[in-house]
């Protein structure tokens, strides 16, 4: 059992404290906003995430799971998880190291002989070794590890109990082994099941997160510019994938076409990741990054286009329900929503949009308050001219066209997500259009 502060309780912090509690370690978790350790201490999710909320719960029960704003509560704990965010800078591609850095600065003078930091956040090459000094500056015995986190939203809970990988980024020699033999007692239920470990040095463990981040965002805009061809050729994205999927060298999963990437962390991962490289002198190698970021944006566009198209030219005063507002589905998140980004196009080019989402609405609405919102995509869909799915929840996937057929004004469907069977919708007299497909 170890005993652990995790500062920065957001998505990734949050989960993973009542996780490692879950695991039977000892876990603080200390974050500077007072509502949001209010929220985790009564046992409410502050974020939708499917089954956290049930970890969440029997971890503050079991008395080994405890949230504060007082960094002073490290003392006593012998692992420090860094777990703060780094959003995009504002205006420039590099990303916002202030939070990192505050969490070092201010915990370092807390730290106690032998203490290990552990970096968990996305940051750019370079950060893990500025971090250690700073450590070992205030506490000259204390070490630091990086260690990415690779979950997915929607599946947090699930990924960080049973990770596909555990990467440590260790310190250099002699120190290597004192961090390793703490970071597997911390992981040793993982571990015990048999869960890789790859253990690099700092820079390369730093570079696990951001190479895996653009390759699942390359995947997924090298989809969509074959779904362009496709439009261009009268061909189907769709079959495409799954023809080139069974090639288990390319693999179907993260093979989806449509709207493209959203939500916190690739997008603004792979613009981080270019910002670094040229920062190296190595901006060459990733000048294609830029390629894979300007093809997930184009499908916005298209997507907007081609509401215009099956509207007869113009979406002026037109009436239009999109379903989905989150990036994801099984996700409240709305960091560069693609649906909602779409949405507000429509909306600034003259359309009423009214917006429905499952878990989304109490955010969406906060940012965009100008859009219309619905509770269900039946009263989304009233009287619309249009509807668009532009993320694939489950409940939207089942959707009867017969049935949304009774309340809309135009049986048209843009599926923004190749998510619906194009033959049921057009057998019920819809116009269906999807991105790549005839
Ligand atoms: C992503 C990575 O998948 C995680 O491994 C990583 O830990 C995380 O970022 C992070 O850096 O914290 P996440 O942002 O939760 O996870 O979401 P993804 O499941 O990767 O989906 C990202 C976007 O790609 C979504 O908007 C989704 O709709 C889109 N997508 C995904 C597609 O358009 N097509 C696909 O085939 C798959």
């Amino acid at each position: 059992m170890t005993k652990m502060t995790v500062i920065g309780c957001g998505y990734l912090g949050a989960v993973h404290a009542a996780c490692m509690a879950r695991s039977g370690h000892e876990v603080i978790g200390i974050d500077v906003d007072a509502p949001k350790v209010e929220s985790l201490l009564a046992g409410k999710a502050p974020f939708y995430e499917p089954g956290f909320e049930d970890v969440l719960v029997e971890a503050l029960e079991s008395g080994r799971l405890t949230f504060t704003t007082d960094l002073g509560a490290v003392k006593g704990s012998t692992v420090h998880f860094v777990c703060v965010g780094t959003p995009q800078r504002a205006g420039e591609n590099a990303a916002d190291m202030t939070y990192v850095d505050a969490a070092v600065n201010g915990l370092a003078p807390h730290l106690s002989p032998g203490d290990l930091v552990v970096g968990k956040s996305t940051v750019p090459v370079g950060t893990a070794a500025r971090l250690a000094s700073i450590v070992s500056a205030h506490q000259s015995t204390a070490l630091l590890a990086w260690n990415p986190e690779f979950l997915r939203e929607g599946f947090a809970v699930q990924d960080t109990l049973s990770p596909d990988r555990l990467v440590y980024g260790l310190p250099p020699a002699p120190h290597a082994e004192v961090a390793k033999a703490m970071l597997d007692e911390v992981y040793a239920q993982p571990l015990a099941a048999g869960t890789p470990l790859v253990t690099t040095d700092y820079a390369t463990a730093e570079l696990v997160k951001a190479a895996a981040n653009s390759f699942l965002a390359t995947k997924i805009s090298f989809i969509n510019a074959m779904a362009e061809v496709c439009e261009a050729a009268g061909a189907d994205v769709a079959q495409l994938a799954d023809a080139i999927g069974h090639d288990v060298r390319i693999g179907r999963r993260f093979l989806n076409a449509g709207l493209g990437f959203g939500g916190g962390c690739l997008s603004k991962d792979i613009r981080a990741f270019m910002a670094r490289a040229g920062e190296l002198g190595a901006d060459q190698a990733l000048a294609f990054l830029r390629e894979i970021d300007s093809i997930n944006m184009r499908r916005r566009v298209r997507m907007v286009d081609l509401a215009r198209e099956v509207c007869g030219g113009s979406i002026v005063g037109r009436h239009i329900a999109v379903l989905g507002a989150a990036f994801k589905p099984n996700s409240d998140d709305i960091r560069d929503s693609p649906a909602l980004n779409v949405a507000a196009q429509m909306q600034l080019q003259g359309a009423t949009v009214t917006v429905t989402d499952p878990e989304a609405l109490a955010n969406a609405r906060r940012v965009w308050p100008n859009l219309h919102y619905a509770d269900t995509a039946m009263q989304a869909a009233a009287g619309a001219d249009l509807v668009l799915l532009l993320t694939e929840w489950e409940e939207y996937r089942t959707i009867d066209p017969d049935e949304l057929a009774t309340v809309v004004a135009g049986r048209r469907m843009l599926d923004g997500r190749n998510a619906l069977e194009p033959t049921q919708w057009r057998n019920a007299g819809w116009t269906y259009r999807a991105l790549g497909r005839p």
